[in-house]
């Protein structure tokens, strides 16, 4: 009980990471109950199918991982990444999904994010896999900034919608530090 308390103390305090200050915005014990909520609707939704999960790397692995010891029916899951580059003028930058090893073809597809900010990057994931016409494509993503999106994406299963603010742990990184907090922390302002 003492270590408990002990780790407890450490984690509510306020972090530093490079040159920002962050404090605590959502805690573990919140986004567990709504992972487990979001697996509950997945199973609900999904229980006569067996869908596809692709996770989108980096920042989704945590999510993916704790979301799939929730979901009960049978699935099974990729993980992909989008590397970007420089088009021609017209185009602007190119986003392209890589480490895809399966066919999408007539399957139910569930796209995971830990975060959906501009909906840029979805956008584009969606857009690629539909090339090869899955039997359809949903969005279930952790955090959702609705006053930055850029484009009409529409998530059906969204744990958190927060404002636009920088958030990190839980996955979530700034400039590669953070991923490995348990709880999610938002600039100090
Ligand atoms: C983050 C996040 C999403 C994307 C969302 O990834 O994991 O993939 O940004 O932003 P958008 O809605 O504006 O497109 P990031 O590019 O930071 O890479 P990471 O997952 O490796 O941290």
């Amino acid at each position: 009980m003492q270590v408990y308390l002990c780790l407890n103390q450490i984690y509510m305090q306020n972090i530093n990471l490079i040159d920002r200050e962050f404090e605590v915005f959502i805690h573990a014990n919140d986004i567990a109950k709504r992972v487990k909520e979001l697996a509950d609707f997945i199973n609900r939704d999904y229980k006569d199918d067996a869908p596809l999960i692709i996770a989108v790397l980096n920042g989704s692995f945590i999510f993916a991982a704790d979301l799939v010891r929730q979901i009960t029916i049978q699935h099974s899951i990729e993980f992909i990444k989008v590397s970007s580059y420089a088009g021609t003028q017209s185009t602007g930058t190119i986003s392209e999904v890589i480490g895809l090893k399966t066919s999408v073809t007539d399957k139910k597809i569930i796209l995971l994010e830990d975060i959906i900010d501009t909906g840029l990057t979805l956008n584009a994931i969606t857009s690629q896999l539909l090339v090869q016409n899955p039997a359809s494509i949903t969005i279930c993503t952790l955090l959702i900034k609705p006053d930055m999106l850029k484009v009409d994406l529409k998530a059906q299963y969204a744990g958190f919608h927060i404002p636009p603010k920088f958030v990190v742990g839980y996955g979530l990184d700034y400039d590669g530090l953070g991923r490995n907090l348990p709880h999610i922390y938002a600039e100090k302002t």
